[in-house]
């Protein structure tokens, strides 16, 4: 068992507060992914609760013990960092056994451990090798090696890809998916990427500035967005957005006015919003269709051509510009007078303070 709560936690640097009271269970066996732009406090976060960092103010419970004085050492977490900091004139075998032989566990049973963990990593054949002759992904597995020897009961990972190419980036996210699989332990992973957070999480935490914008599973945040920020960061390409003005409020949902002119009637609860009020219509780049007797104009200015999908970018009006994505093969033409159809049950609509409005009941 291997849970974990924060209570109102709170960090500051003097007078600077940049962790703004989290509240936030993650449950046992679970993959949480904390995921924001640079500086939102996604490191500051997982450093208090690895023990890193001192809690300013509100409770860490591990297991339903109050954490927040325990020494880091003790709390039983293990934490990956983003540079490996693997020691140079060690094995891997003692690389990974370091922390062991620190804590003066046998030298049998630390083989054991390790050779274990090496079987897992598939490093088996690399425990004699110094980090120098190995690859950064061989290299990025030894750094978790190093954790799951210890046995923690929580695995906290900080942006562990970041510094690997690409194609090793989606490996070793996959690898990282089916070792949480077969270790069944609790996980904590920090990433600014919103694809590493959409494809690992059971449950994403998205931050910002210091707070939680939402938390939920991948496809709760995509298809149910709580605000603006977090419709905009997940989802590549990004979820259009466009200035809409409210025309009419009725049981059927909210009727807004784009400046293109059409208007459409979006199916979700005008909550404060009024006739007149200026609202942000979203639309993901997948949901706008090419075709005829759609609701906006334009000409493709610009196409991106990934193969398997194409992504259009289509001017609507003389400063709005849609990003539209289709198949790979459409062979739709640049600067020519195209209609563009969405379908107004699966777009958003978001109030001046970016809050959605709730879809009806
Ligand atoms: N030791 C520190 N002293 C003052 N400010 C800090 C310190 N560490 C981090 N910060 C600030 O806290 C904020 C969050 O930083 P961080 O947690 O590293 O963000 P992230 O990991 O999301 O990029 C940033 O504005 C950063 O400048
Ligand atoms: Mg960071």
């Amino acid at each position: 068992m291997a849970n974990l709560k924060l209570r109102d936690a709170r960090k500051s640097y003097g007078a600077l507060e940049v962790i703004k009271g989290i509240n936030l269970d993650v449950d046992d066996r679970e993959f949480v992914v904390f995921v924001g732009p640079s500086g939102c406090g996604k490191s500051t976060l997982l450093r208090m609760i690895a023990g890193l960092e001192k809690i300013t103010d509100g409770d860490l419970m591990i297991d339903g013990t109050r954490a927040n004085d325990i020494d880091p050492s003790q709390r039983g977490l293990a934490m990956v960092f983003q540079s490996y900091a693997l020691y140079p004139h060690m094995t891997v075998a003692e690389n990974m056994g370091f922390a062991l032989r620190i804590a003066g566990v046998s030298l049998s049973e630390r083989d054991h451990k390790v050779k274990e963990a090496a079987q897992v990593l598939e490093l088996s054949h690399l425990l004699d090798r110094r980090p120098k002759d190995l690859s950064g992904g061989q290299r990025q597995r030894v750094a978790i090696g190093r954790a799951i020897v210890r046995n923690p009961k929580i695995f906290l990972f900080d942006e562990p890809l970041s510094n690997l190419d690409a194609a090793l980036r989606v490996n070793m996210r996959l690898e990282l998916m089916r070792l949480h699989e077969r270790l069944a332990a609790t996980m904590i992973y920090v990433t600014h990427d919103q694809i590493e957070a959409m494809t690992m999480a059971d449950k994403i935490v998205v931050l910002n500035n210091g707070r939680i914008e939402q938390v939920g599973s991948p496809l709760e945040l995509y298809n149910r967005p709580a605000n603006i920020f977090v419709a905009g960061f997940l989802g590549s390409p990004k979820m259009n957005f466009l200035p809409a003005t409210v025309k009419k409020t009725s049981s059927d949902g909210v009727s807004v006015a784009l400046a293109s002119g059409n208007t459409i009637t979006v199916p979700v609860s005008a909550g404060t919003a009024k006739v007149g009020s200026k609202l942000t219509l979203g639309i993901r780049p997948e949901h706008i269709r090419i075709g005829q007797d759609g609701q906006f104009a334009g000409q493709a200015i610009l196409a991106e051509r990934l193969g398997g999908l194409t992504i259009f970018h289509v001017d609507i009006a003389s400063d709005q510009s849609l990003v539209i994505q289709t198949e790979g093969t459409d062979a739709t033409p640049l600067h020519t007078p195209l209609s563009l159809q969405i379908d107004p049950t699966i777009c958003h609509l978001f109030d001046v303070d970016g809050k959605s409005l709730a879809g009806l009941n």
